[in-house]
């Protein structure tokens, strides 16, 4: 059994579409759409970039070297990657991991925002920049670089989501370890706000 077909029905209905994608260029160069994995009534959902290429060999997002920096973090942190929901703004890997178009994320956007509105997590976090900007935009929060707005606690209105919650991208904390602690510390903050009342 892939790991994705244990999608609930109405997620799996959106990974269909996410696997049989050709609105974009990056459909032609993909193995695997990566539409993203986690239960249909996560109360948490994590949003990365775009699947890299161990990702895109399996179909899983978070499964290479920034998936296991990120999930070895969210355990410490008392977060359970199976409760989870972890996908990307983009679904399939851009080549050589440039990071994805404008028209790329425009024409992608259509799935995370059903997967958000499908799941309604109390707490979505993004994970780096593109992630952040693509929120930001939708939602009208402070155009600014990640490493201005990582930890703060941004409610949402009018979406089926509460908070959001911008921190850094793994690859960057593997990149630049003294970035960590305040990873740490985001992804802290991530669970105890799932249980702060409405
Ligand atoms: N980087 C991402 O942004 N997403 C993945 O799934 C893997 C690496």
């Amino acid at each position: 059994m892939r790991f994705d077909e244990r999608l609930d029905p109405l997620l799996e209905e959106i990974a269909q579409k996410i696997r049989s994608c050709n609105k974009c260029q990056l459909a032609k160069g993909r193995t695997n759409a990566v539409p993203g994995e986690g239960p249909q009534h996560a109360t948490m959902m994590l949003v990365g970039e775009a699947p890299g290429s161990a990702e895109d060999t399996s179909g899983r997002p978070f499964i290479g070297q920034s998936g296991k920096l990120l999930t070895d973090t969210m355990t410490s942190v008392g977060i359970q990657r199976e409760n989870v929901f972890i996908t990307n703004i983009v679904k399939c890997r851009p080549p050589e991991n440039r990071d994805p178009t404008d028209k790329e994320i425009g024409t992608c956007a259509p799935y995370v925002l059903s997967q958000m509105d499908s799941i309604s997590p109390v707490v979505l976090v993004t994970l780096g920049n593109v992630s952040y900007d693509f929120f930001s935009t939708t939602f009208y929060l402070p155009k600014k670089q990640v490493g201005e707005v990582r930890g703060k606690v941004f409610r949402l209105h009018s979406t089926g989501c509460k908070f959001l919650i911008p921190t850094y991208h793994p690859a960057a904390v593997i990149y630049n370890r003294k970035l960590q602690p305040d990873f740490i510390e985001d992804l802290r903050k991530a669970e105890r706000y799932l249980k702060v009342p409405s």
